[in-house]
């Protein structure tokens, strides 16, 4: 009678999508906690591919009840983007999709407040995905943000003040605004929100702590990764909001004695998108072959992913403050041909050595440990005694360097390609 939680270790893209999927069957519902349409959580079966961004990964196994949390932003034009594709493709979300009447909303000014935001910043810009996140979360901290539950009752003037407030935040940016665009899409934006009261709103606190005592097993699916957690993450160069294994407690209204396994997601290697440091980035051939092979284009943007051999000094970082008690390791047929595969065990900072993540990484060099690549395609395996030897090897020496076992291995995209592990 547990929420599990299953986060991303690294700088987002673990895999987080394929993997809650895959486990939905074990559990009786599942739920966002934070972020937004800035995700893009891939999942593969049937010969299918579907890139969910507010949408719960749990929506496609078993008709379980799915929860966007209070922790969450919502874009009601996103939104209703992604539930009808969802139902063209034959997943009616009105059943099963439970929203939170305290998510905040994110306006059409969110968008243009976000694009201002970063091009006031110039050279130091962020490299947000543009979908006015950070406005959105800022004017939840500071009192001014709009609710899904404002959408029953008195939405117009409420809408009309945030607006009006936003323009003029837009003109002290000097922000030019193209207006007939604007228009358009805010009556497009207006349109969605009558879209979304079709849904059921409800009080998601209750509604959670209702099935957990009712005997239910939660999964809560995390976005983003800690490396962007708006506290623990390289700030500036973060999202906003809590990526971390509290933010579920505050996201969905569970007190910590309710959390149960935590599952930390990250990739044989590292890759993150948008500007900020990026300690083991390769920009030679190896970081490109990473990239064309473990085809590191953003699910959602397009854009290109930075690659890099995996950090353990910043995923030791995540699994401390995550407590995670199970990793999943995904990915790792992307360095199938590899003849050596290194792995960062310390940063050098001012030539002196440490394993503890500091607090500035901009001058921090890898030191690197070195292993013999498996140079075989574990894509077709599916049971842990068909790894070759010196995979193994590779999962043992994570699990010692990261202290926390090794649960589940993925080899490739597919809901299938999937290894439970002896102890999982
Ligand atoms: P998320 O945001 O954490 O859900 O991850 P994304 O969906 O943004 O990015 C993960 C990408 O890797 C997607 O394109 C997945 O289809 C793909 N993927 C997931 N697991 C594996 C795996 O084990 N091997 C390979 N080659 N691709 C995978
Ligand atoms: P999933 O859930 C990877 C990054 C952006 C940018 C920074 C801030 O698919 O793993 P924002 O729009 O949130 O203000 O951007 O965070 N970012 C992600 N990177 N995966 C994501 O989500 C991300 N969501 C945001 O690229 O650097
Ligand atoms: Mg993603």
């Amino acid at each position: 009678m547990k929420v599990d939680v299953l986060l991303g270790l690294q700088w987002g893209d673990e895999g987080k999508g394929k993997i809650v999927d895959v486990l939905t069957p074990r559990y009786d519902a599942v739920a966002r906690f934070q972020g937004g349409p800035n995700a893009g959580h891939t999942l593969e079966f049937d010969q299918k591919k579907y890139i969910l961004r507010s949408i719960p990964s749990g929506i496609f196994q078993g008709g379980k009840p799915n929860v966007i949390g209070n922790g969450v932003v919502l874009d009601p034009l996103l939104f209703e983007e992604e539930a009808e594709a969802l139902a063209a493709a034959g997943t009616d979300l009105h059943k099963r999709l439970f929203i939170s009447k305290k998510a905040h909303l994110i306006l059409p000014t969110h968008r243009l407040l976000d694009a201002a935001n970063e091009a006031a910043k110039g050279n130091g810009k962020i490299g947000t995905t543009g979908k006015g996140i950070g406005p959105a979360y800022t004017d939840k901290i500071s009192r001014n943000g709009l609710r899904v539950g404002d959408i029953l009752s008195g939405f117009e003037a409420k809408y009309a003040a945030a607006k009006a407030r936003h323009l003029s935040m837009l003109r002290a940016l000097n922000a030019s605004i193209d207006k007939a665009a604007f228009q358009k899409l805010e009556a497009q934006w207006l349109k969605a929100v009558d879209y979304l009261r079709k849904f059921n709103i409800v009080d998601s606190e209750h509604f959670v702590n209702g099935l957990l005592r009712d005997g239910k097993c939660l999964l809560a699916e995390g976005a983003q990764g800690t490396m962007l957690d708006i506290d623990f993450g390289s700030y500036p160069f973060v999202t906003s909001s809590s990526t971390i294994c509290a933010g579920c407690c505050t996201g969905l209204g569970v007190a910590p004695h309710n959390i149960g396994e935590v599952y930390g997601i990250f990739k044989a290697y590292c890759t993150r998108v948008g500007g900020g440091p990026f300690p083991t980035e390769l920009t030679d051939a190896t970081g490109e072959a990473i990239c064309s092979r473990g085809n590191e284009y953003g699910s959602v943007t397009g854009r290109k992913r930075r690659c890099g051999w995996i950090d353990l000094v910043a995923l030791r970082y995540a699994v401390m403050l995550n407590g995670v008690s199970r990793l999943i390791v995904m990915k790792s047929d992307v360095l199938d041909d590899f003849d050596t595969i290194k792995a960062c065990v310390a940063y050098s900072v001012d030539g002196k050595e440490t394993k503890d993540f500091p607090f500035d990484v901009e001058d921090a060099k890898p030191v690197y440990a070195e292993l013999p690549g498996w140079k075989n395609p574990i894509g077709d395996m599916r049971r842990e005694e068909e790894f070759p030897k010196e995979f193994k090897a590779y999962l043992s020496f994570l699990e010692k360097e990261l202290g926390v076992p090794v649960s589940i291995v993925s080899v490739g995209p597919d809901r299938l390609q999937t290894v439970f592990r002896h102890h999982s």
